[in-house]
């Protein structure tokens, strides 16, 4: 249901859509986007925008692209962008996967945050969670060596599958919360909508942070209906040496 509040979106003024990216298959031209080229931060699934603004606001030396699927959270996300001022972000509507593994160019990004991404809670649809084993993969491969992927979620249970996912690709990314692997109610210099409501409730938050190695990505999986998530997939990943 499209609340009043986010029927105002449905219309994109000009100035929104100079934020807003083409739909498109092919890979993105970062410079031609961007201009020079700098770090790039990519926020996956930004919900009402909160988090990516304020951060592009604080950091205007680097590029920021956001990735959500409801195209009334990508307007509202460009209007916040222009109310702050910003010339440094592009946001897309689309499939998070479909477009980290076509759009992206390879170990083009610096961070990657994904937060509080759809928790999918009942056991039968844990499937259709986005951080899957070959999303990872996709995401090893468009991340610079030294890239810090930050996920966060309250369902404590999703979390530790994306630990348990990034242990079977041995090499690729370095946790950077051991021993624990995961911390839990950490400080948050901006706080995501989710975020703010979920600590509201009282829920507590678990957070993942991992380096991407320098060891290079194994080739693209060929899966048939590419890019959609949640095929089951035998994925033959190199060991570390
Ligand atoms: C629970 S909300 C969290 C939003 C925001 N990150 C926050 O913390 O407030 C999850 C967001 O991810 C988006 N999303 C879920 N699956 C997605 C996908 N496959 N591709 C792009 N966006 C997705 C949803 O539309 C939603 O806005």
């Amino acid at each position: 249901m499209v609340t009043a509040g986010m029927r105002r979106y449905k219309i994109r003024t000009p100035e929104q859509a100079r934020l807003i990216g083409q739909e498109s298959h092919e890979p993105l031209d970062l410079p031609a986007m961007f201009g020079a080229l700098r770090p790039l931060r990519v926020e996956i699934g930004f919900g009402h925008g909160e988090f990516i603004t304020a951060m592009a606001a604080a950091h205007p030396d680097e590029s920021f692209i956001g990735v959500e699927h409801d195209p009334l959270r990508v307007t509202k996300t460009a209007h916040r962008g222009n109310k702050a001022g910003l010339d440094n972000i592009q946001l897309f509507a689309a499939d998070a996967h479909s477009f980290v593994r076509q759009r992206l160019p390879t170990a083009c990004v610096s961070r990657v945050y994904i937060l509080f991404a759809d928790p999918w809670p009942k056991p039968d649809h844990r499937r259709r969670r986005l951080v899957s084993r070959a999303f990872l993969l996709d995401l090893a491969r468009i991340s610079a060596p030294g890239c810090q992927f930050i996920f966060a979620s309250d369902t404590h249970n999703y979390a530790m599958q994306v630990l348990s996912n990034v242990s079977t690709l041995p090499g690729l990314w370095a946790n950077s919360y051991l021993p624990a692997g995961y911390r839990i109610n950490i400080p948050t210099r901006f706080p995501t909508l989710f975020e703010t409501y979920k600590k509201e409730e009282g829920c507590s938050i678990a957070y993942l942070s991992f380096l991407r190695t320098s060891q290079p990505s194994p080739p693209p999986l060929t899966v048939p209906g590419d890019g959609r998530r949640n095929r089951k997939v035998n994925l033959r990943i190199p060991r570390a040496e």
